[in-house]
């Protein structure tokens, strides 16, 4: 029998039941994910800068059939230690005032990338805000490499790893998105694959102006339990052994002991409620281990019913392959095929949000 640490009860094994109270427990549960697994994360910048560096003549910047620009952006705003900006592109659909937004933290700098289809997703009438995540800080343990060497750092086990880095810019990039006049504020979704989608859960959780947060093949440290992994599962000692400079250093202790953990990964999840949480799983995805992913839905549904939503509607599970469960407030599909964030994890995307999106 696996046991979890429990969502609702107070760290002093008292109950929670309400909103009021979620809101004191959300609290012991970010700090618990801050100190232990993540590292600590900086308040985020009171000012964020944003240019747009290209868009003076139309015919640069129309793409996607003539259906969208693709504007250039240049983020900025102050750090501990100094300025520091990063670039990022923006695909806006011609001809709507205001349209919904995805802000994708991506693998590769390549515009017009493998990992999103543009046209499709103008043609859904979303915006595309697009990260490269190299930009930020790169993904190795360097913690001088740009955004990470711009706030100190404690040495103490608590300091901030890569996965809360790129997530960080992400909600940076936010704060001006969300003041352009063409961009619906209300109905933005983060989004990130794998790694990434570790981040997008991170940023997210600990903002709450995403109404959308899309974790793709997420896994390990992301949406799937770390207790009770299947056959083929990465576990916390394959990660932190490949990868610990994405978390913090008090991550290591749990290698080969998650049991030990204080938390699971129903504890980042659960951040995200009341929001919609789209969770996306690939059969042949077993290191990321599919059914810890859908399982970590189910868990989090109580933090979700507190708010009077459903959560998870997908029974007892496992859910079948190319199948999905999307009747409530969180979704999750699980597509046939390899690792990857592809065409058909964004129609699904796209088919819950389009059904949940505020329309004037
Ligand atoms: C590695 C890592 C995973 C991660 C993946 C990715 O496989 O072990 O945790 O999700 O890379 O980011 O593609």
């Amino acid at each position: 029998m696996v046991f979890y640490p429990e969502l609702l009860k107070f760290n002093d094994g008292s109950d929670v039941g309400c909103t009021k109270c979620w809101s004191r427990r959300r609290e012991e549960i970010l700090e618990i994910l801050q100190r232990e697994e993540y590292g600590y994360v900086p308040k985020l910048p009171e000012t964020v800068r944003g240019e747009i560096l290209s868009g003076q003549d139309p015919e640069d910047v129309r793409c996607c059939s003539g259906h969208a620009e693709l504007l250039r952006l240049r983020i900025s705003f102050d750090a501990e230690k100094g300025p520091f900006s990063f670039p990022m592109h923006l695909f806006r659909p011609e001809g709507k005032e205001k349209a919904p937004l995805i802000l994708l933290l991506n693998f590769r700098p390549d515009v017009y990338d493998k990992y999103y289809p543009a046209e499709e997703i103008i043609d859904h009438g979303f915006a595309l805000g697009v990260i490269y995540y190299e930009d930020v800080t790169k993904d190795n343990g360097d913690m001088a490499d740009g955004l990470a060497g711009l706030y100190e750092r404690r040495n103490d086990g608590t300091d901030w790893g890569k996965l809360a880095m790129w997530g960080f810019a992400a909600r940076c990039a936010m704060s001006y998105l969300e003041t352009l006049p063409f961009i619906d504020r209300e109905n933005v979704a983060l989004a990130g694959h794998s790694r990434l989608g570790k981040a997008a859960l991170l940023a997210s959780a600990m903002d709450g102006r995403f109404k959308f947060t899309i974790s793709n093949d997420s896994g390990c440290c992301g949406a799937a339990y770390e207790r009770g992994k299947h056959p083929g599962g990465e576990t916390v000692a394959d990660i932190t052994r490949v990868f610990p400079f994405w978390f913090c250093g008090n991550m290591k202790k749990y290698a080969g002991r998650p049991e030990e953990m204080p938390f699971d990964q129903h504890f980042l999840l659960s951040l995200i409620a009341p929001g919609y949480l789209l969770v996306g799983s690939a059969s042949g995805d077993l290191w990321a281990d599919p059914v810890s992913e859908e399982d970590s839905c189910r868990a989090v549904t109580p933090v979700w019913k507190l708010y009077g939503k459903e959560g998870y509607l997908g029974g007892d599970g496992p859910c079948e392959t190319n199948g999905s469960f999307d009747a409530g407030t969180i979704a999750y599909h699980k597509r046939d095929g390899i690792h990857f964030l592809g065409r058909q994890d964004w129609l699904r995307y796209m088919d819950f949000m389009e059904k949940h999106l505020d329309r004037p």
